[in-house]
């Protein structure tokens, strides 16, 4: 049967956004019946469970502990939405003519123009978000009304604006039905994500300040672990990657035989859908994972030639449903019709940064391996090399780059929704490869980062891979305690700026 969506009030929506999955589904992607399940007390061993805190002494306690976790994660996707919601109200041009808004500096407009008191009670986290108290800038309420009044044309318009609800623009469609399909979110809710995001932006970007740096790292991951689920993602993440596999290849030459990955798991792929900074309104939302890793292990010579199959879980239902839409569109016998990547930097060098040779070379090779690079008219194409870079390879400071992908590609993706935390597939995939890159930083420390790695390790072959981006989880114990040991860890400059750097990591740890 059908539910007619419009009716569903909004927790309903997302929970059927959410768990439209069957409970165990057979995944031919992973292989041999694998099936996803929630895990269980026997799953901990002995030396896990010691490292888990606190630890679970019976069934029923994990089992009241993962059903808190769901309400929790479920919590997060949603406010996740909202907040892509507001940067999306706050940046596009799409539906209205008045100036883009920087969200952080939204932020601190907001907070700059509130008394004592009202500051902070919009900083503890106990007070209720009250847009009646609380004054949100003129700036912001002219385009929540633009964007009211685009939903629903009914409304009146605010003076001399226009409002754009024509056109195949899927991020509007997105947005649009988010809003007309949740019964809540017609008068204030709107107004109370807006106090929501900013008050996480402002926290992290301007009371950060006030640690050194060491502390302010400490202060943003503690946001983070409790933060709404964002999906941002950039092709910034693939350099460190790019730069593990190439190690890994090393390494497994090193001990006389290479290994070609024919199973890969990408934990988390995300989807760029209004990112907090930096919305660019012309490319349709768009997932990068899954094809500039395809890109690395074929550019790299690890992809297995006999079959490779890039498996993808997430959360939130939307990027699976990215993932499968795309592979309907080429057909599952990859026989449709191929794709467009738009692979854009999310730095621009508008703001004072310049990016390094290393990650502009990385970037020079992006698509070669996945199918046409088509650049922009003028630029001499994948052949250019830095320090020659083509200034026509930048659009805003960004650098842009289509790929023309064909459609066998899609064949090789596959996508399902899971916790990484509270589920894991069984029996295990033997996965050879596992790459999770920011998404660890929103797990709890004491039972959700263990629980997830424990799962992660269950799920790898022998002498397989885990590539992730967070230095600051290396030294946490349970890696050898469920036989994932450090086996690399790099630092990689992917721009210099006028005060710092901007670096990322990598860890490789490999399966016992
Ligand atoms: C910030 S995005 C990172 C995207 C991409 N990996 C990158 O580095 O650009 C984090 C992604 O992880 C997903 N995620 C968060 N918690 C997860 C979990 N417990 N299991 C699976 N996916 C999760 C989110 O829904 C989101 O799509």
């Amino acid at each position: 049967m059908r539910i007619g969506l419009r009716l569903l009030p909004l927790a309903a929506l997302l929970l059927f956004l959410i768990f439209n999955t069957v409970e165990q589904s057979e995944v031919d992607a992973v292989g041999k019946g694998s099936k996803r399940r929630r895990i269980a007390l026997n799953d901990l061993g002995t030396g896990l469970a010691k490292t888990i805190t606190p630890g679970f002494q019976t069934s029923a306690e994990l089992e009241k502990y993962l059903d808190t976790l769901d309400e929790s994660t479920t919590r997060r996707v949603i406010e996740g939405e909202f907040e892509h919601l507001i940067y999306y109200i706050l940046q596009s041009r799409y539906f209205t003519s008045f100036k883009p808004i920087e969200p952080a500096l939204s932020s601190k407009e907001l907070f700059d123009s509130l008394d004592p008191v009202d500051r902070d009670r919009l900083l503890s986290d106990g007070a209720p978000l009250d847009p009646a108290r609380i004054p949100i800038p003129v700036s912001v309420r002219q385009r929540v009304a633009s964007f009211k009044a685009a939903v629903d044309r009914s409304s009146p318009l605010p003076k001399g604006q226009f409002v754009r609800t024509d056109g195949d623009n899927e991020r509007w469609r997105y947005f649009s039905t988010l809003v007309r399909t949740t019964r809540d979110t017609s008068a204030p809710r709107i107004e109370i994500e807006y106090l929501r995001t900013m008050r996480f932006l402002y926290r992290k970007e301007f009371l950060s300040r006030q640690f050194d740096p060491a502390g302010q790292a400490d202060y943003i991951s503690g946001l983070y672990r409790t933060r709404a689920h964002s999906t941002d993602t950039q092709i910034e993440a693939g350099f460190g990657v790019d730069t593990a596999l190439a190690l890994i290849g090393q390494i497994e030459e090193q001990s006389g035989r290479k290994r070609r990955f024919s199973r890969v798991l990408i934990v988390g792929p995300g989807q760029d859908l209004a990112p907090r900074t930096g919305l660019l309104d012309q490319l349709a939302p768009q997932s990068f994972q899954p094809f500039t890793l395809l890109d690395s292990l074929r550019r790299l010579g690890l992809a297995d030639p006999r079959g490779l199959n890039v498996h993808c879980v997430d959360v939130n239902q939307r990027v699976i449903d990215h993932i499968d839409a795309l592979r309907g569109q080429t057909g599952q016998t990859g026989t449709g019709r191929g794709i467009r990547l738009d692979l854009v930097s999310g730095l621009t060098e508008r703001y004072g940064w310049s990016f390094s040779t290393d990650f502009k070379e990385y970037f020079l090779k992006l698509g070669v391996s996945l199918g046409t690079v088509k650049d922009p008219p003028g630029t001499n194409g994948a052949v250019s090399s830095p320090p020659q870079l083509d200034r026509n390879l930048f659009q805003d400071g960004h650098l842009v780059r289509q790929v023309e992908v064909p459609a066998d590609v899609m064949t090789h993706l596959s996508a399902e929704r899971l916790n990484i935390i509270t589920e894991r597939y069984d029996p295990s995939p033997q996965f050879d490869l596992v790459v999770v890159t920011n998404v660890f930083p929103y797990f709890e420390i004491g039972r959700e980062l263990p629980l997830s790695i424990a799962n992660l390790a269950a799920m790898t072959v022998a002498g397989g891979w885990l590539v992730h981006n967070e230095l600051s989880i290396i030294g946490n114990q349970v890696f050898n305690e469920v036989g994932l040991p450090v086996r690399q860890v790099r630092t990689l400059m992917i721009a210099s700026g006028e005060s710092r750097p901007l670096y990322d990591g990598v860890v490789i740890h490999q399966r016992q």
